[in-house]
């Protein structure tokens, strides 16, 4: 028997903690994971090289989701200036859809989940915290990899992202509504992850055998 398809879709503004969150969730349900956050930002890297953003999407090649780089502040503002492309949106999205529709489960976490790629996800999050508390979060993660940054760099850096991203034309960030709104600024992550496995379990998710 195949095994069923069971889509999370978890959506939220930048360094919400939606990653850790789906990773989580990914892990504790064995579903397979998806940061479609990763798509942008290897087709803003492309275009930091100079490659066209429309063509760098719609030749993107998974390999390309490994590159270290993918996770600098650089990359992120790249993403998100590629992002508001509607070319380029459409050519991530069936690669996106197939995955949500996988056997066995899938967690997809970004910022059109729910409302665009796969409305029909069985759980559906808006992970979301306050800018200063993400801001704090991106800062710590950024200085532990070398990153000399500011706190205030990276605030500004968030709320640019914040702006554009739910601002833009195509597929603005937005809780869908029948999402879960899981907001995370006086949470711990142990916190935060139990939360969101209740709702996935509630909404009829169950670990793989
Ligand atoms: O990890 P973080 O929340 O900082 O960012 P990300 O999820 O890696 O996304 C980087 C950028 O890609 C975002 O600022 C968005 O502009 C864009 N993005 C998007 O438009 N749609 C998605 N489904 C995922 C990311």
């Amino acid at each position: 028997m195949t095994p069923r398809a069971f889509t999370v879709a978890i959506d939220g503004p930048a360094a919400a903690g939606k990653g850790t969150i789906a990773r989580a969730v990914a892990g504790h349900f064995g579903f397979a994971h998806l940061d479609t956050g990763l798509l942008y930002r290897a087709v803003g890297a492309l275009t930091l090289d100079g490659a066209d953003p429309i063509e760098a999407a719609r030749a993107l090649d998974p390999r390309a989701l490994e590159d270290g780089r993918l996770r600098t502040a650089e990359v992120a503002q790249a993403a998100s200036r590629v992002a508001v492309i509607p070319e380029v949106r459409a050519a991530l999205l069936d690669f996106q859809r197939s995955f949500a529709r996988r056997p066995g489960g899938a967690v997809l976490d970004g910022r059109d989940i729910c409302t665009v790629i796969y409305p029909g996800a069985e759980a559906q999050l808006f992970v979301t915290a306050s800018a200063e508390v993400r801001a704090e979060r991106r800062w710590k993660e950024l200085r532990d990899k070398g990153d000399d940054r500011t706190l205030a760099e990276v605030l500004a850096d968030v709320r640019a992202r914040d702006a554009r991203d739910s601002e833009r034309e195509a597929a603005p960030l937005r809780p869908a509504d029948g999402a879960m709104l899981l907001d995370t600024s006086k949470m711990s992550i142990d916190e935060a992850v139990a939360a969101a496995i209740a709702h996935v379990a509630a909404k009829g998710g169950a670990p793989r055998a």
